[in-house]
């Protein structure tokens, strides 16, 4: 699983990655998870990485699926505390290894998936989507965190990383509405700027 896209930028990353990122946004993820009809008992965190976004989300058990080894190590220690460590999740958090693309996880199996700062790092974006609708019960939701490509920064932000080798490739906010949409999702994109939200509902 090495081998998929961005990844082994993060394998290397992982080590520094909480010291040098900001805390996720806690209530643009608490507005569109609000968007679901009834309580998140059961959240996927696709791409979760180190568990930055599932630590500032309120919901029951929460699993983050990643490729990266490394950053999934770096979940696991959510559960720990201790100096220099994260504090602990308030409820359940697991990690898994997995490409988001081939999720093993049953049909309607979750209330709700969140990818944060992640979908432009996947390769099978379409297949991602996809994934997300079958996994998650009719009435719950997917949320996504992107950057804005056609934003001053988020074009700079295109130019960096692949000047440095990822191959990402990021949606403004209405491609990523309407990839959303043909794969079924009701969608709405609930804010704009540098970093914007989607968020898909399932029929
Ligand atoms: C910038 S990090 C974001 C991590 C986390 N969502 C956050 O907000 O801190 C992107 C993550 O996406 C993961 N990733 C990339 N492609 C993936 C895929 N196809 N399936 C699962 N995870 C993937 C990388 O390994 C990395 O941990």
């Amino acid at each position: 699983m090495h081998g998929i896209g961005d990844v082994r930028f993060f394998d290397r990353f992982a080590r520094i990655y909480d010291w040098v990122m900001p805390a996720a946004d806690r209530d643009s993820l608490a507005a569109a998870l609000s968007r679901a009809d009834g309580e998140i008992d059961r959240l996927l965190d696709l791409g979760g990485g180190t568990g930055r976004a599932s630590i500032a989300v309120d919901a029951g058990e929460r699993t983050v699926v990643d490729v990266s080894r490394p950053m999934l190590a770096r979940a696991r220690t959510r559960t720990a505390s201790g100096p220099g460590r994260p504090a602990d999740p308030p409820g359940p958090l697991s990690a898994m290894q997995g490409d988001a693309g081939r999720l093993s996880v049953g049909d309607n199996a979750v209330d709700a998936a969140i990818i944060v700062d992640a979908f432009h790092h996947m390769p099978q974006q379409a297949a991602v989507v996809a994934e997300a609708n079958r996994v998650i019960r009719p009435g719950g939701v997917l949320v996504v965190r992107e950057f804005d490509p056609s934003h001053p920064l988020g074009w700079l932000l295109v130019r960096a990383e692949h000047a440095i080798g990822m191959q990402s490739t990021f949606y403004t906010p209405d491609d990523l509405a309407d990839l959303l949409a043909d794969a079924g999702f009701s969608v709405k994109v609930l804010d704009s700027g540098f970093e914007y939200t989607v968020v898909g509902t399932t029929r």
